[in-house]
């Protein structure tokens, strides 16, 4: 029955993530997949997470089914940190927004609303994207194609060759931009070059899909959603994916919501009972332990104010290491390689090594990269840092065949 079965080639972070844990070396460093650690090398468990969370469990209750579009009270500060209290789009209820199971759960309803109501568009990712984008997709039915984005020569942005590719796209074809904090590359557009993109995408009737993973993590809350801002200003429909996994560091409760900027609320009304119907279709209605949790400390302000100090401080700790890897790799990395641990934000830089260098890296030295290159700098610390960087700069002043 079974004998045409291929087997799964692995994931390309979750996987490589696994393979650390089973890895017995006592000075390994995962810098692989994108959590952050604290300077003991420990996840964090937020100080306003375990208010809130005691709160919760001092106040019994039981658990019924969640509505199929989530907790009304999570979905409704979803909008305001998304979209800003003072948007219009919300005030006037044009926007719909469902709870999701993460942000790949977002992605995955909105994959599957697209493909119902715009089943001939086509997805373009950016190159390079998080591998997932095109996972998720093409397993929605889609064909996925790239926009040059990267720059590999100077770490930084292709922004005209974006827009030109951008501006020659088909009508209706969705595309799929990262917020704040790109990844894999920590390469972002600024303000000016979002407006400028938001009008092309809009004189070319594109969808855009905006996957906001890392609020909070580049220039701040409000900064790091101006894309979005910046989309319900002009009047562009458009889809948002957010998590909480990292901002929250509530990975495995799996907190995200997937929005939509509609043109009306009669509209909005239709695309939230379409949303519905595809988390029905996926896996019947959400989780509610992660939701309470993050509802609570962002409607109450003394968790709330504690939650946006010690995010605060999170990003603090990954500009430090910034500085302690960047001085450390001094002399050892190519000038032209090492101004991106600096300049590039939120939890990643994007080193330049090869892919096998990266093995080296792994096989040699214990320190765990994903293969593109990738680097979790919000995993360093005060004592790995140090490994980290003598193993890059062995392995760059090896000779690989
Ligand atoms: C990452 O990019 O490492 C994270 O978003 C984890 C994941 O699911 O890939």
């Amino acid at each position: 029955m079974f004998e045409h079965i291929d087997a799964y080639p692995g994931d390309p972070i979750l996987s490589l993530n696994e393979d650390f844990a089973k890895d017995s070396r006592d000075d390994k460093v995962n810098l692989s997949i994108g959590i952050y650690y604290d300077n003991e090398g420990r996840i964090p468990v937020m100080r306003a997470v375990r208010e809130a969370e005691a709160q919760l469990l001092a106040e019994p209750a039981a658990k019924p089914y969640l509505p199929m579009a989530g907790f009304a009270q999570y979905r409704d500060a979803v909008q305001s940190l998304v979209f800003g209290d003072d948007s219009t789009a919300r005030a006037e209820g044009r926007i719909a927004t469902v709870q999701t199971l993460g942000g790949s759960g977002a992605l995955k309803v909105g994959a599957d609303f697209i493909k119902r109501y715009f089943p001939d568009s086509q997805v373009w990712v950016s190159d390079p994207t998080w591998d997932n984008h095109r996972f998720i997709f093409e397993r929605a039915g889609f064909t996925v194609g790239t926009y040059p984005y990267y720059d590999e020569s100077t770490g930084g942005l292709r922004f005209d060759a974006m827009l030109s590719a951008i501006r020659d796209l088909p009508a209706r074809s969705v595309v799929l931009l990262h917020a704040c904090c790109h990844n894999p590359t920590g390469v972002d557009l600024n303000d000016a070059q979002w407006v400028r993109l938001i009008e092309a995408i809009k004189a070319r009737g594109l969808l855009p899909f905006i996957d906001m993973a890392y609020q909070g993590f580049g220039a701040g809350l409000n900064a790091d959603a101006f894309a979005i801002r910046e989309l319900v200003r002009q009047n562009v429909p458009a889809f948002v994916a957010n998590s909480f996994s990292k901002n929250f560091s509530l990975y495995g409760e799996r907190c995200g919501a997937l929005s939509v900027i509609c043109e009306s609320a009669d509209s909005a009304a239709r695309v939230l009972g379409q949303l519905t119907g595809a988390v029905r279709a996926n896996y019947s209605n959400p989780p509610t332990h992660g939701a309470k949790i993050v509802a609570r400390v962002l409607t109450t302000p003394a968790l709330r104010q504690a939650w946006e100090d010690e995010l605060a401080s999170m990003c603090t700790r990954i500009a430090r290491m910034r500085g302690e890897i960047h001085a450390r790799l001094r002399g050892n990395v190519p000038d032209a390689m090492l101004a991106r641990y600096l300049e590039q934000r939120g939890m990643f830089t994007y080193t330049g090594l090869s892919a096998a260098q990266v093995d080296r890296l792994r096989e040699r030295h214990g320190v765990y990269l994903i293969r593109s290159g990738r680097m979790c700098v919000a995993a360093l610390n005060d004592r790995n840092v140090e490994a980290a960087a003598s193993s890059i700069g062995e392995v760059l002043a090896t000779e690989i065949v």
